[in-house]
């Protein structure tokens, strides 16, 4: 809008996620042309730091998919000159009212819309949802808070969050990321089962045996490991990321594409889910490994980590959603860190095809080879699936062959980040892609026990090479459940 201006505080902004993550964000969202006319960005965080110096470490760090290109260094400058710093305290309104004079000079009495992107650890959160939120009150726009996981360690500690920030914000300014849900393939999600008459019908207990959701990264907690401990990779990945995925992919048809609708599916569902159980978990640690005369060091080996810390870096998981749509249908998790691979992927097994005629011949094993639909988040975003198909020749032998959509092949537009999309919406005021309160609680209802469980009786992860395939243990928990790991086939 001509009369309004919108600002920008990345309140931590010298930290790792600003840098990585958030700066280079915004620098895409303005090469592209998304952000608004009048717009603002500050860095505030308690360091010293002139504009100058913020301006020199946004362009050192600026590494997103534009910036790549040629000729864009004259956006850049342009970016960077919009760009300011404040430097002050997370608790201090002092400091913050400092920040509100300089918002005010920038936005020279126009409608003000203020973002505050809390990019700072979670025990300062309500802090700065303070400060931020008396020194905007007096703006006449919008004021919406970004906020980041981890939210709590638990129903409790999350419970005590929400309402901390409940005390000086509205729900409809608390803006939770879950940045898995910014990913393309993850949006696409709901496109290719609401959209597809091939996919649509099946989509129950009646044609699906199964569904895997799987996380793999190739390389250990180095660096954060002070974070990772106190978390684990349940909380770390599960309990949001690939719980979030869940949600999406079982939850009812909505009523619209309105924010509100599907966030009331997506917390009926969850709230549907049986409380992971004990026996339905595995967990791991990785250990260190030599491979081709590299030392790679075990989680315990860092500094930050006690020695003997239980915290899992793996954890499979089977979980259930008790309604009538997949009743009896295992959701089986999986993530780890220190693995053989980087991958994000949603795997989808069918079930037998009734009387199948081909069921016992031609050398195929047909009880492994149902169809199987991967939505393969990253890296090589793809959509495939795996079919029985006759390989050609005058005999009859039967061979699994994917139909494959990849999505390099055939798409030239490069895939945004997941946090220009996510903060493009909160910009726009779209809540869609944002967790809800109620939806963080169910969430958190289905991990606590669990997580309580596992810390009580000081259960001993299953140890695995740094590099490997994780522990075996996840193996037998798919079986208990007459499941194979589709990645591991
Ligand atoms: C974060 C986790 O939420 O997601 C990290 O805290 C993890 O441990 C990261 O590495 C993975 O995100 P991405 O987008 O790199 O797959």
């Amino acid at each position: 809008e001509q009369g309004s201006t919108v600002s920008i505080t990345v309140v931590g902004a010298s930290g790792d996620l600003a840098k990585k993550k958030i700066f280079p964000a915004l620098f895409a969202l303005f090469y592209e042309g998304c952000l608004p006319q009048h717009f603002t960005i500050f860095g505030y965080a308690r360091s010293k730091m002139s504009d100058a110096e913020l301006r020199a470490m946004i362009s050192a760090t600026l590494t997103c998919r534009i910036d790549k290109r040629e000729n864009c260094s004259e956006k850049i400058n342009q970016f960077l000159k919009r760009c300011f710093y404040q430097s002050g305290q997370y608790n201090s309104e002092d400091n913050f009212s400092e920040l509100d004079k300089k918002l005010k000079d920038h936005e020279g009495g126009k409608v003000a819309n203020r973002m505050f992107y809390l990019s700072v650890p979670p025990n300062v959160f309500i802090d700065v949802a303070r400060c931020a939120s008396r020194s905007a009150s007096s703006s006449k726009g919008w004021t919406r808070v970004i906020v980041e996981k981890p939210f709590g360690r638990d129903s409790e500690s999350s419970g005590e969050l929400t309402s901390g920030l409940k005390e000086f914000l509205t729900e409809e300014q608390i803006y939770r990321i879950d940045h898995y849900l910014g990913k393309e393939l993850v949006e696409n999600l709901s496109i290719l089962r609401f959209s597809n008459l091939v996919f649509e019908p099946l989509w129950s207990r009646q044609y699906i045996r199964n569904v895997q959701l799987i996380f793999s990264e190739d390389f250990g907690t180095e660096g954060r490991g002070g974070y990772f401990d106190n978390y684990g990779i349940i909380r770390d990945i599960m309990q949001n990321h690939l719980l979030q995925i869940l949600a999406l992919f079982a939850m009812e048809p909505p009523v619209s594409l309105d924010a509100e609708d599907i966030r009331n599916e997506k917390v009926k569902v969850l709230r549907s889910m049986r409380k992971l159980q004990l026996e339905d978990v595995v967990v791991g640690q990785y250990k260190s490994h030599i491979k081709g005369g590299v030392h790679y060091p075990g989680y315990t080996d860092d500094k930050t980590v006690p020695n003997n810390s239980l915290t899992p870096t793996f954890a499979a998981a089977a979980l259930f959603v008790d309604n009538a749509r997949w009743d009896g249908v295992p959701f089986l998790m999986k993530a780890g860190k220190a693995l053989h691979n980087k991958l994000a992927e949603i795997r989808v097994q069918f079930r037998h095809v009734p009387g199948n005629l081909y069921k016992r011949s031609f050398g195929m094993d047909l009880d492994q080879a149902t169809n199987e639909l991967v939505i393969r988040v990253q890296p090589d975003e793809a959509v495939y699936l795996k079919i029985n198909n006759k390989v050609p020749g005058l005999g009859m032998r039967l061979d699994r062959s994917n139909l494959n959509l990849l999505y390099s092949d055939r798409y030239s537009r490069e895939i945004p980040d997941a946090y220009e999309r996510l903060l493009l919406d909160a910009i726009e005021g779209e809540r869609r892609l944002f967790i809800r309160s109620d939806e963080l609680d169910a969430a958190w209802a289905i991990f606590t026990p669990l997580l309580k469980e596992l810390e009580e009786r000081k259960i001993s992860p299953e140890l695995y090479p740094y590099g490997s395939r994780g522990p075996v243990g996840a193996h037998y928990l798919a079986a208990k459940y007459n499941v194979r790991w589709g990645d591991m086939s």
